[in-house]
């Protein structure tokens, strides 16, 4: 029984704009992929760790990270990612060792998500709950704009909202089905689901929200480096 990271980092990072793929933007210094990775391997539960990358960047990642504190007694692997998020989590799935029971699937994007979250949520999973995402409540007020499945336009109650952050706690048999299931039959809900969670549910498997954390926001648009600068001089004082 062993449990692995998959770190999503092969996307491009249109919304970013910063001229080179997301996980390679420097921060303080250090790519985004080095922040995330750091995180991880202080969590201490991770005994494999897949990075998915851009292709052709898969030697270079390895080499950012293998040196990092904690690093030693994992196994690191780092494969090729797809054109979707979808299919980068499925490539790294792919690269698992069978002795992987647990996953967490991550994003390098949360480059600076709290080593705590990433110890509660595989400890949720190795307590019995197949599907574990961490959430932080709405703080905004919120509004639907059009009519959805089951709603009206209209304000929204966000006492029942939660924002979703990674990592996404799985048993391994889940996640699997899970992708085999959206891969084959390519459901519209499978090909509108963006994260892992949403997946699952759709086979039926409940999925247990935990507490999030501010400090693990997803660096998506250009004023979410600024506040990442801004939260890295705050840890540094
Ligand atoms: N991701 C991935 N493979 C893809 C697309 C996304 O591994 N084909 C990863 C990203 O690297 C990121 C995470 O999924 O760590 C969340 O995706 P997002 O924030 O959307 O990142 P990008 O797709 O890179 O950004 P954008 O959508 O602005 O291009
Ligand atoms: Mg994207």
């Amino acid at each position: 029984m062993s449990t692995a990271c998959v770190l999503v980092a092969a996307g491009s990072g249109t919304r970013l704009a910063a001229g080179s793929p997301k996980a390679f933007v420097v921060l303080d210094g250090r790519p985004l992929l080095v922040h995330a990775v750091e995180r991880v391997l202080r969590a201490g539960v991770c005994d494999q760790l897949v990075l998915v990358v851009p292709d052709g960047r898969q030697q270079e990642s390895t080499a950012l990270v293998s040196g990092l504190p904690g690093a030693g007694g994992v196994v690191l692997r780092a494969v090729a990612g797809g054109v979707d998020r979808r299919s980068s989590v499925a490539a790294g799935l792919a690269a698992l060792g069978d002795d992987v029971d647990v996953v967490l699937v991550h994003d390098a994007a949360r480059c600076l998500t709290p080593p705590e979250q990433v110890l509660e949520v595989e400890r949720a999973v190795r307590a019995g709950a197949p599907a574990v995402v961490p959430g932080v409540a709405v703080t905004d007020t919120v509004r639907a704009v059009a009519a959805r499945a089951g709603g009206a336009a209209g304000p929204v109650d966000r006492a029942s909202l939660r924002l979703v952050q990674t990592p996404q706690g799985f048993r391994r048999d889940v996640l699997e089905q899970a992708h085999g299931a959206a891969a084959e039959h390519g459901l519209p809900q499978a090909l509108a689901a963006t994260d892992d969670a949403s997946l699952v549910e759709l086979l039926g498997t409940p999925v247990t929200v935990v507490p999030g954390r501010e400090e693990a926001f997803k660096v998506t648009r250009p004023l979410d480096l600024a506040l990442a600068s801004a939260v890295l001089a705050q840890e540094g004082a």
